[in-house]
Parts: C-alpha cells; structure tokens; sequence
C-alpha cells in the first residue's frame, strides 16, 4: 500500500478552499475530500511496514496546538508550473510534531526523508501551462489567510492512485495530548 501521514483540516476550512479552487486553466483542482497537510510522505510499504509504522506512530507523543494557513505559493515556474498551494504558518510545535513522526517512520526501518520539510495544502496541479490566469489567481487571493485552528490529532493515509482522482482512505488517526490552548 502507498501511504503517507498527514493532517485533516477541519470542515469550515476545506469550504473556504474549495471556494477558492476555480478561475485557472489547465488546473487539475484536489477534490474537497483530498485537501491535507502531507507531514511525511512514505510511499509503497508492505503490509508488515505498515504494521511497523502504525506502532511507531501511535508512540509519537506531543500535545495538540494551534495551526493557520498563510499565503499562497507554487511550485515549477511558467511553463513547468506543476502544483499551487496555499502555505502553512510555521510554528516550533509543527515543526516538533513533523520531526518526531519522522523520527518514529526511520525507526520503523524507512530510509530517511532528504528533502527540506516545506508544509502546505495543494490546492491544483497542473499538466499544462495555467498562463497568465496564474498571475490573477494570486493577486485575488494576496491576502489569504485563516484564523488559527486546533490541530488536535495527525493521520496516516493511503492512496490508491488511478485515472481520476487519487482515492485517499485514513487508515488511521494519532490523538494529540491535550495542549495549552485546548478548551476541552
Ligand atoms: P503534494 O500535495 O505537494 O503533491 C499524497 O501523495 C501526498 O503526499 C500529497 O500531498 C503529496 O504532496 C505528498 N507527496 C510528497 N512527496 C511525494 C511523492 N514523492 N510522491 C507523491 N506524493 C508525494
């Protein structure tokens, strides 16, 4: 199975993304359903690593905090344009959180992620150039950004890739410890 560990956004947030999700041509929007923070991707594991990760994930242990989206940004210029998404505000108890579950995904045997963590929400990708619409797309949504939201748990998915749309299936959900902010 493919999997990768991210976090869910609450209801309210995935309404006003998808609002957003329009106006770009040759933009492939990621279904309402499919909007998340990926924190790790993983990739194709057995079904003993998958066991080996959920174990290791359940140990991760840090308390729930507060989280906002921020900004909107791409990756691939022009032509080579192949995704947009919207940012996540950077914060040492995301940061905390992503280290450990990457922590806990090398002691489960996996071979260390190499590349930088850069967190976001993709909102399109793209096969074709989306032109000069790009450049409207952005100035309009300049000023996004979402009041801070409660990150209360982290998930582990799976993807079954196919024609259409990438079906993700959470296999699992890792409760954070009751933080600071949290009013329950
Ligand atoms: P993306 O949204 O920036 O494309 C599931 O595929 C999730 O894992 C996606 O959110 C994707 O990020 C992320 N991901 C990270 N590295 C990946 C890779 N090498 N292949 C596929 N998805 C990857």
């Amino acid at each position: 199975m493919r999997l990768f560990v991210a976090l869910a956004l609450p209801d309210d947030l995935v309404e006003r993304l998808e609002r957003m999700c329009a106006g770009l041509p040759g933009a492939v929007w990621v279904r309402p359903e499919n909007l998340h923070v990926t924190l790790r991707f993983i990739g194709e594991v057995d079904a003993l690593q998958a066991n080996d990760i959920d174990a290791a994930l359940s140990a991760v242990s840090v308390p729930s905090f507060q989280l906002s989206l921020t900004g909107l940004g791409q990756f691939g210029e022009g032509r080579k344009t192949r995704a947009v998404w919207v940012g996540v505000a950077p914060t040492p108890e995301l940061a905390a959180l992503q280290s450990k579950i990457e922590r806990a995904i090398v002691r489960a045997g996996l071979e260390p992620e190499s590349r930088k963590f850069h967190p976001h929400v993709t909102l399109a990708r793209f096969s074709s150039n989306p032109g000069i619409k790009l450049r409207t797309f952005f100035a309009q949504h300049a000023l996004f950004r979402t009041t801070p939201f409660e990150v209360t748990s982290f998930e582990l998915y799976s993807s079954v890739l196919g024609s259409g749309a990438p079906l993700y299936n959470r296999e699992a959900s890792y409760v954070l410890k009751p933080g600071k902010t949290s009013t329950a």
